[in-house]
């Protein structure tokens, strides 16, 4: 017997317990890799970054727990100018530097819980290969091309200057200090030759115009296989589809995809005095990624990227939809590669709805908060305030503070608190049979929109579908009071706290993919370890429950935001 749900395509199979998508089985097996993007590996981790890997981290564990065959890879991302810069002014080769921002990184993602199977570098040989395969692959069909043009100069540093790196007044506005490219302050967008004053960051120095022989990709090749791609995938966020669709309807200019030494990157094939432009590797790294997953843990890397059989999932930020709604799918494309199912595009993260800032204090790395909050906090924050909007998520301590306290502690723990305080301590930690009814209507009402949601990243939503189960739970609680009841009728007041026991045991399954180590210990605490989508509904009559204890602390006061500096 089957039972359809209202919102969503799953099927919930009564006699296996399985929830089925579409009811297929072969749905469940397809190889699916979900990824976010690699972070450059020239800095440290900070709250914004963990936006996306909170939010990829939740989908994919989601999807595990649906029984998807899923992996996740990333990797640091560690070529380009800025890295060989960084490298040279401390005096160290860009090979540490990246180890270093390896180590740091990876500890700072475990931290956070961040599940991925893959986690690799973009400095590696299997990425070397890849880009050589691809750029050698365009170049047969003729979609590369070289051509010499003019860049920027630092005859002082002897290299071409990337746009960020040199600085100046602005021609339009007169605004000091503004970057090569474009003007904070009056957003006019201008060549590094127009700055007034103009001066290599690096050496002050003025720089000068200097011609270069590089070579280009023929993006504007593939306008219509773009423009079609674009229109037919209707998991795209419309949002960003029409914002990308108004891009190629407007023309699309080839792309520069080398650059010169000094460059930390590969040389490229058959011309090692070019280097590939990091944007050009990085995306790659996606499968370079993959394919060290499988070289390790046997997988075939053919089933994700090239036999048409698997899926490709991305999770970006909006201010790189340019490289991977255009470049990416069109090398892809050209390379005979499958492209990617959906690209999930979120917005930036504010702190008190400003961008985050240093000399405001309000930069926070993600290992200032592990040393001082919770990560499953962040993890629980995020969750609910991401949806499938791109508009900006903002850190505000003080509403941080109030959902933690009066949702996660106030409703959740609280539930948990009280009721497996109560069948220990009253009722010998034995679950009975639940009011079936009861219990039945509030999970139907419930589960499939919360399903549903995180499905198509509706985190928010979900998370809101969550918290009013446990309202309803708790509210229950008290008004059957058991305490009360417990006096004339044991086996009453031991329904009314097994009914609660068995949501708390389908809260703790939902709750899984948001703050999976809570679970973890709520696991412990309720007997039933590794629960999974299968366990949802169980009726679990005759089951002794472990040792309740407080799940969570309550936040009294949090320092986060530094006193900032000029
Ligand atoms: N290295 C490139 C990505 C290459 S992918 C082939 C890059 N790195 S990054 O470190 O600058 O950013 C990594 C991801 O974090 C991006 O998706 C970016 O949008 C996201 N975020 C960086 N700062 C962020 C916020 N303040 N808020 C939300 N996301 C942010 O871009
Ligand atoms: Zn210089």
């Amino acid at each position: 017997m089957r039972t359809e749900c209202l919102y969503s395509c799953y099927l919930f199979d009564l006699r296996s317990k399985i929830w089925y998508k579409f009811g297929t089985m072969a749905d469940i097996k397809e190889k699916i890799v979900v990824t976010s993007a690699l972070p450059y590996a020239n800095g440290p981790i900070h709250i914004g970054h963990l936006v996306e890997y909170i939010q990829t981290d939740i989908y994919v564990r989601f999807l595990r727990l649906c029984g998807k065959d899923v992996i996740y890879c990333c990797a640091d991302d560690t070529h380009g100018a800025p890295i060989e810069i960084n490298a040279s002014k401390q005096g160290i080769s860009p090979e540490e530097l990246i180890a270093h921002y390896y180590r740091e990184h990876c500890e700072d993602f475990a931290k956070f819980f961040i599940s991925f199977d893959s986690y690799y570098s973009t400095n590696s040989p299997e990425n070397k290969d890849f880009s050589d395969l691809i750029f050698s692959r365009l170049r047969d069909k003729g979609d590369i091309y070289k051509k010499t043009i003019e860049l920027t100069y630092c005859p002082q540093c002897n290299r071409f200057l990337p746009d960020r790196y040199v600085k100046g007044t602005c021609p339009r506005c007169g605004a000091t200090d503004q970057y090569g490219d474009n003007c904070e302050v009056c957003n006019a967008a201008y060549a590094t030759t127009d700055l007034i004053n103009g001066y290599c960051v690096i050496c002050h120095a003025l720089p000068t115009r200097k011609e270069s022989e590089h070579y280009f990709f023929r993006l504007s090749h593939y306008t219509d296989r773009l423009r079609t791609w674009l229109t037919e995938n209707s998991l795209l966020q419309e949002e960003i589809k029409n914002y990308i669709l108004h891009w190629v309807d407007s023309g699309l200019k080839d792309w520069d995809i080398t650059r010169d030494a000094p460059y930390f990157g590969f040389p490229i094939l058959d011309d090692p005095t070019k280097f590939y432009y990091v944007w050009l590797d990085a995306p790659i790294g996606y499968m370079a990624s993959t394919k060290h997953y499988c070289q390790k843990h046997g997988g075939r890397f053919e089933s994700y990227w090239e036999d048409g059989t698997g899926k490709i999932i991305h999770f970006i930020g909006k201010d790189i939809i340019y490289f991977h709604f255009l470049f990416w799918p069109a090398m892809l494309m050209g390379s005979g590669f499958n492209l990617p199912s959906n690209i999930f595009v979120h917005g930036f993260l504010t702190v008190n709805k400003e961008k985050m800032s240093k000399s405001r204090g309000t930069f926070i790395t993600a290992r200032e908060f592990w040393q001082k909050a919770n990560p499953s906090y962040l993890r629980f924050y995020f969750a609910s305030n991401l949806s499938r909007s791109i508009t900006d998520i903002d850190f505000d301590l003080t509403d941080f503070k109030d959902r933690i306290n009066s949702e996660l502690l106030g409703n959740i723990a609280n539930l948990v608190n009280r009721t497996l305080n109560f069948s220990k301590n009253k009722l010998e930690g034995t679950v009975t049979n639940p009011d079936k009814t009861e219990y039945q209507q509030l999970l139907d009402q419930k589960n499939p929109k919360i399903m549903s949601d995180f499905e198509n990243c509706e985190f928010r939503s979900a998370i809101r579908g969550i918290l009013e189960f446990g309202d309803y739970a708790n509210k229950y609680f008290q008004q059957r009071e058991p305490w009360r009841v417990i006096k004339e009728n044991k086996e009453e007041a031991g329904k009314i706290v097994s009914t609660c026991i068995h949501w708390i045991r389908d809260l703790c399954i939902l709750l899984k993919p948001v703050i999976p180590t809570i679970c973890q210990q709520l696991e412990t605490q309720l007997n039933f370890p590794d629960l999974t989508l299968q366990d949802l509904g169980e009726i679990i009559s005759g089951h002794q429950i472990g040792v309740p204890k407080p799940l969570i602390q309550r936040i009294e006061s949090l320092d986060l935001i530094g006193k900032g500096i000029n």
